[in-house]
């Protein structure tokens, strides 16, 4: 194992949408759309921090499943992972977000996503069944 610590994404999609949030901090990346999600706690499983970044920022019960897409080295020794999330009970609202969209395969290729996120996008599409 390396020390590196993980930020987990969630792919959290719904009858052939994505849902993204669109952040409000730092000042560059603010207005910018990302998949929800946050650093795991130490000792913490990437799939129960999936289950609780989502919990914190959307007010919803997700469970967390496969992972998608490539690993994104981050500054720090932190290293980004997208998860596939699905939905088990309430709406997601934007506790911590500017705003929330679902979106299409079509939308997602024209959405302005933060640079970390686009490498998923292929992936993502497929997924969205396009
Ligand atoms: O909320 P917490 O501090 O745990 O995490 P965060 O600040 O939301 O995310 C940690 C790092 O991952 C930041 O540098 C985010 O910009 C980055 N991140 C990202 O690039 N793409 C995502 N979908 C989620 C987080």
């Amino acid at each position: 194992m390396t020390g590196e610590r993980e930020v987990v994404a969630a792919a959290l999609i719904r009858d052939g949408r994505l849902l993204l949030a669109q952040r409000t901090r730092p000042p560059e990346l603010a207005g910018l759309w990302e998949l929800p999600g946050g650093k795991v706690e130490p000792g913490e499983t990437p799939a129960a921090a999936v289950r609780r970044e989502l919990r914190e920022e959307l007010g919803v019960e997700v469970t967390a499943g496969e992972r998608i897409g490539a690993d994104v080295p981050l500054h720090d020794g932190l290293v980004l992972r997208a998860y596939r999330a699905e939905l088990v009970d309430g709406t997601p609202q934007a506790l911590e977000h500017a705003a929330l969209r679902w979106v299409d395969a079509r939308e997602l290729g024209e959405i302005a996503l933060v640079d970390n996120d686009r490498g998923w996008v292929p992936e993502l599409v497929a997924l969205l069944g396009a």
